[in-house]
C-alpha cells in the first residue's frame, strides 16, 4: 500500500497533511528516509517509523465495550451520545461501528469493530450466535415461563421466537434471570417477557457467542480483544 495511505489510516492526518509530514524527512521505511507520498510499503515485512517511533499498522480493530445506559449503539446521532463518541481518538480513526444494537437503556457487552465481514456473520440469522442476557423482572418468573420460552413465545407482531433458554437466578416479587437467545429481533428480550405478562426493569448483555463480558470493565470502558478472542469469534461465526 502507499505510504501516505498507511500513515493517514494510522491517524497521521489527511493525505495532504501526511504529504507535509513526509517533506520533513522524519518518515522512514526501514532505514531509508521517504519523501515521496506514492512510495509503496508492505507493513508486514517493512518497518515504518515516524521520528524514530515505529508505526504499528493494522487494518482491523476489535473492541469490547461495557456499554453504559443512556448511550446509543450507533456511529452518529443528532441528539444522543453514541458508543463511538466514547472511544479514544486512536481507536475512532479506524471508523469502527457497533456489531448490532443494544437499546439505549441496556448495558453490557457490545462489540465494536471495522471488520464488516465478521460483523455480518455474527449478526446473520443463519448463524444462530447465542447471546446471553441478565435481567431484573418486575414479577415472579416461574417454571411456566421457562417452559414457554423453551417452546418459543409469540411477540406482539405475531412472530413466534426460536427457543430461549431461561434460567431463574432469584425468584420473588422481582426476579433475576439469565436468558440465552439465538436471534436478535428488535427489543427481543423485553418483548419476550411482555409476551408472558412481565416487564424487564434492567437488562445487561453478558455474553455473545464465545465471548463473555470482561467484568473488570466499568460502564463506558472498553478494551481491545485479544487475538485468541478474535479467533474464537471467527470460529463461532463460521461453524455455527
Ligand atoms: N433485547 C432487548 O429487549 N433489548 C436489548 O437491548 C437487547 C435485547
Amino acid at each position: 500500500m502507499r505510504i501516505d495511505k498507511l500513515l493517514s489510516n494510522m491517524g497521521f492526518g489527511t493525505r495532504k497533511e501526511v504529504k507535509q509530514l513526509l517533506k520533513t524527512g522524519t518518515v522512514r521505511i526501514d532505514e531509508t528516509i521517504i519523501k515521496d507520498a506514492k512510495t509503496h510499503v508492505d507493513p508486514k515485512v517493512q518497518t515504518v517509523t515516524v521520528n524514530g517511533e515505529p508505526v504499528e499498522y493494522k487494518e482491523f480493530i476489535y473492541l469490547m465495550m461495557n456499554k453504559p445506559p443512556g448511550v446509543i449503539s450507533a456511529t452518529e446521532d443528532n441528539h444522543d451520545e453514541t458508543v463511538i463518541d466514547l472511544l479514544e481518538i486512536e481507536d475512532a480513526i479506524f471508523n469502527p461501528f457497533p456489531v448490532g444494537r443494544l437499546d439505549k437503556d441496556t448495558e453490557g457487552l457490545l462489540l465494536i469493530t471495522n471488520d464488516g465481514q465478521l460483523s455480518h456473520q455474527l449478526l446473520s440469522p443463519k448463524k444462530h450466535v447465542p447471546k446471553t442476557y441478565f435481567a431484573h423482572i418486575n414479577d415472579e418468573v416461574t417454571e411456566e415461563d421457562v417452559f414457554a420460552f423453551k417452546q418459543g413465545v409469540e411477540l406482539d407482531d405475531g412472530y413466534v421466537t426460536k427457543p430461549g433458554e431461561l434460567k431463574i437466578i432469584e425468584a420473588g416479587p422481582t426476579s433475576k434471570i439469565e436468558l440465552i437467545i439465538t436471534e436478535g429481533k428488535f427489543h427481543q428480550v423485553k418483548r419476550m417477557f411482555e409476551a408472558v405478562g412481565k416487564r424487564v426493569m434492567y437488562l445487561k448483555r453478558i455474553k455473545m457467542g464465545p465471548l463473555a463480558l470482561d467484568e473488570t470493565l466499568q460502564l463506558g470502558e472498553y478494551r481491545e480483544l485479544t487475538e485468541e478472542e478474535v479467533e474464537l469469534l471467527r470460529q463461532e461465526s463460521s461453524y455455527s
